[in-house]
């Protein structure tokens, strides 16, 4: 689609959807509107106001204004707000819109809106996977649904970073969360160590020796590796994880995660499945359907 004619709105202009407009302006795309309850009652002097003309962008009155001025409509609201942010709207949509909400989500609150939207619109699940303020136009987006290429192909070629990972609603949200189990889980870890080696005045060559080990391979391998060679060295890191609790706790360091890797193990020592891979495992997908069955 040329910039002349896109039109974009945004349901909600806050941080994201400014940064996302001034972009896309600046990309060429002249016909944006916005839609927010404070930008519905801004008036020239306001900061909103102001926030808008520096972007581009045109603030309207209401969510039924922005689907007459929008084609391709992207809801930047607070999660928590999404469902009711697509209540206002959903009554205005016509089934050339294409609705994409790009809120922080569950994937059961996606599938709600998605299922809200039903057969008026288009829906997309998209997930912003970085701050938007870092990496602006660039900042790495998700998306998932049936239309989700044709969100893509949109906006793709004036900047914007999308790829489509599904086309089922709420896939392109459960992947944004899945990315957090670990990104925040591998924060929490390295505090949890990091925390020792400070208390035990060995921060810089505990930090170098992980750091070395990391920097050595390739973190696909690293992935296959910890996964595949679990089942079979479980019941020998029962021990290992004991004597790493109580090595924490002799020093009073915080031990919340160490207690989860223990229960783990444990866990996994009992499961019986050191039997079915007795070596290093060859997929990890193997390990993880054993993984699933054994689940009680
Ligand atoms: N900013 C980032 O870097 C970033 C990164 C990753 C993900 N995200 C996700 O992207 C979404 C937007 O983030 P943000 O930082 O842009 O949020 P934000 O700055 O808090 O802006 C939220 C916007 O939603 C508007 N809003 C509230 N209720 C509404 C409704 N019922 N209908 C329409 N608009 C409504 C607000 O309007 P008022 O100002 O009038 O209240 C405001 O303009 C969030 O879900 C966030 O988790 C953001």
């Amino acid at each position: 689609m040329t910039a002349a004619a896109l039109r974009l709105g945004f349901m909600g202009f806050g941080e994201s959807a400014e940064l996302f407009a001034t972009d896309l302006s600046r990309a060429g795309i002249t016909a944006i509107s916005a839609y927010s309850p404070s930008g519905a009652k801004a008036r020239p002097g306001d900061a909103v106001y102001a926030r808008a003309q520096n972007a581009g962008v045109t603030l309207v009155k209401t969510p039924a204004e922005l689907a007459r001025r929008a084609d391709l409509i992207f809801a930047l609201t607070q999660g928590k707000t999404a469902l009711s942010a697509a209540r206002k709207i959903v009554k205005s949509l016509k089934p050339h819109h294409l609705y994409v909400d790009g809120s922080t989500n569950s994937a059961a609150a996606m599938e709600k809106i998605a299922a809200l939207i039903g057969d008026r619109a288009q829906f997309v699940d998209a997930a912003i996977m970085a701050p938007v303020a870092v990496a602006r136009l660039k900042t790495p987006l998700v998306a998932s649904g049936p239309q989700a290429t044709a969100f893509r192909d949109a906006l793709a070629p004036f900047g914007m970073d999308i790829k489509v990972v599904s086309d089922i609603p709420g896939a392109a949200s459960a992947m944004k969360l899945i990315r957090s189990v670990f990104m925040k889980g591998l924060a929490a870890l390295l505090f949890e160590s990091m925390e020792a080696a400070h208390r035990r005045g060995m921060l810089d060559v505990c930090a170098e020796d992980i750091s070395a080990t990391f920097d050595a391979i390739p973190f696909r391998k690293i992935l296959k590796r910890y996964i595949c060679s679990t089942p079979a060295h479980a019941a020998r890191r029962v021990h290992e994880m004991k004597e790493s609790l109580d090595m924490l706790q002799s020093i009073n360091s915080r031990d919340r995660m160490t207690r989860a890797t223990a229960a783990f193990i444990k866990e996994f020592a009992g499961s019986g499945l050191d039997k079915q891979f007795p070596q290093e495992a060859d997929s990890v997908r193997d390990v993880l359907d054993a993984w699933i069955t054994v689940k009680k």
